[in-house]
């Protein structure tokens, strides 16, 4: 046998299995990483906007229902620090309660006292649901669901489900025949 063969004895029959294999091997290693990485992040993820929650540890004391007036609100804050949510009561005397978040490009909304606004683009969202009414956004807002306790402390307790079409309808009319605005 040539001197060489003995530093390199795969011939290259061989070579192509060896490299087949190693590859096949890598694709095996990135699939593996790719795999854990994604656990990962499920396991770490986020409450999604507007998914339900159920987590009542995480409830939040906000103020007094006899303290919020017809057309008044409250802002704080609910899963920490950084979610600004909204608390108000309708000329209805309904209490709503919103993360002011703007589902367009995520500026804070505001309560004007009918409808929530977002002044960055004049966005407004309907108060009954959320939904976007006029301007840019086209998804509903994040609602909070609320709980009036003990004392007649009004409890922030858990993240609302989106709201499904047929239901925008309903909070766009209803029923008494005076639609609020154009549904995008
Ligand atoms: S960010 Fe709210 S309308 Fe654009």
């Amino acid at each position: 046998m040539a001197h060489w063969k003995d530093d390199f004895p795969v011939d290259i029959s061989g070579e192509s299995r060896h490299s087949r294999r190693e590859f096949a091997r890598f694709l095996a290693l990135v699939s593996a990483g790719f795999t854990a990485g994604i656990g990962y992040l499920w396991a770490r993820r986020k409450p999604l906007e507007g998914a339900p929650s159920g987590d009542s540890g995480t409830a939040v004391a906000i103020c007094k229902a006899a303290e919020l007036q017809p057309g008044q609100c409250r802002l704080f804050a609910f899963r920490d620090a950084q979610d600004k949510c909204i608390l108000l009561r309708t000329s209805r005397g309904e209490l709503k309660s919103y993360r002011q978040v703007c589902t367009h490009l995520g500026c804070a909304v505001r309560w004007d006292g009918a409808r929530l606004e977002c002044p960055c683009h004049l966005g407004f969202f309907e108060v009954e649901q959320g939904f976007p009414v006029q301007g840019p956004p086209t998804r509903p807002l994040s609602g909070i669901a609320l709980e009036i306790r003990e004392g007649g402390m009004i409890w922030a307790v858990a993240d609302i489900s989106k709201p499904n079409a047929p239901a925008r309808m309903a909070a766009a009319c209803p029923g008494d025949g005076h639609c609020q605005g154009e549904t995008v």
